[in-house]
């Protein structure tokens, strides 16, 4: 049984990365969804219809174990995924997000006053807001969108991204932390880093492989289903040049492929 990590697009390959270069020994199916990208400018009936499809194809491909690796995704769908999908369609099945996992890193790095960058639909959700006031009522959160950059990332045009980061990075002086909530930033995380000298960037890429390690230690019965070849396969659902050139940015070595599922 592999590892499946889902991502609208090629965001979650960031966290892939991570996780293959922590955790080579696991087999990972990667699936983006990006045909129906960017679902964070969706509304919340869409994202959690095609997140669903994405778990659905994913578990047919025997994957045990499940990364929403978007923020979007895990904001509008999680929650419906564990208490009534899994149930229902796949108990065996065990689907994780990122946003508990990393409101978690912030609060342990003792932010705050925390900004926010993330999708509309993720920013709309309030979901940051809400796990990080369950660790700590009196953190000041402040939640931006910026909808222009995933655009911008999968059309591999880094310098309008650049753009995008300098127009909106002024707004979250003021933090002492900057979760970048969107598991494409950490493609321009040094846009952020240069633009927010002296705001700490927690970003995704450095944090999830931890959490999925711990995760697995503390769930032996999940990790002894977990095949161990070394084995890494990604697709999605829709390919194109931008595309390709932006995943060969992080894996120069592994082909970006169409998945098989119409
Ligand atoms: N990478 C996704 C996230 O983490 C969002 C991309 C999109 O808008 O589709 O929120």
């Amino acid at each position: 049984m592999k590892i499946g990590v889902f991502d609208s697009g090629l965001g979650g390959l960031v966290i892939t990365k991570a996780f293959i270069r922590h955790l080579p020994q696991y087999d990972y199916l990667y699936y983006g969804d990006s045909r129906h990208l960017p679902y964070g400018e969706k509304t919340s009936g869409r994202i959690l219809s095609y997140t669903l499809a994405a778990m659905r194809y994913l578990i047919a491909r025997d994957c045990k174990m499940i990364i929403v690796a978007c923020n979007t995704a895990t904001s509008i769908a999680l929650r419906y995924i564990q208490q009534r999908f899994l149930p229902a369609e796949a108990p065996d099945v065990k689907v994780l997000g990122v946003v508990i996992p990393t409101a978690e890193t912030a609060v342990e790095n003792g932010a705050r006053r925390i900004g926010v960058a993330a999708t509309t639909a993720t920013v709309r959700s309030q979901i940051y807001q809400t796990e990080l006031h369950k660790l700590n009522s009196e953190l000041i959160v402040k939640e931006i969108a910026v909808p222009e950059l995933v655009p911008a990332i999968e059309n591999n045009d880094f310098s309008r991204a650049e753009a995008v980061v300098g127009a909106v990075a002024p707004k979250f002086k003021d933090c002492d932390s900057l979760i970048l909530g969107c598991t494409h930033y950490p493609l321009v995380k040094a846009f952020f880093q240069s633009a927010l000298a002296g705001v700490r960037i927690v970003s995704q890429d450095e944090l999830m492989a931890a959490k999925l390690q711990d995760y697995l230690i503390r769930h032996p019965e999940i990790e002894r289903c977990l095949s161990q070849n070394g084995q890494y396969r990604f697709e999605v659902s829709s390919l194109n040049h931008h595309a390709q050139k932006v995943a060969a940015r992080l894996f120069p070595d592994i082909p970006v492929e169409k998945a098989d599922n119409k």
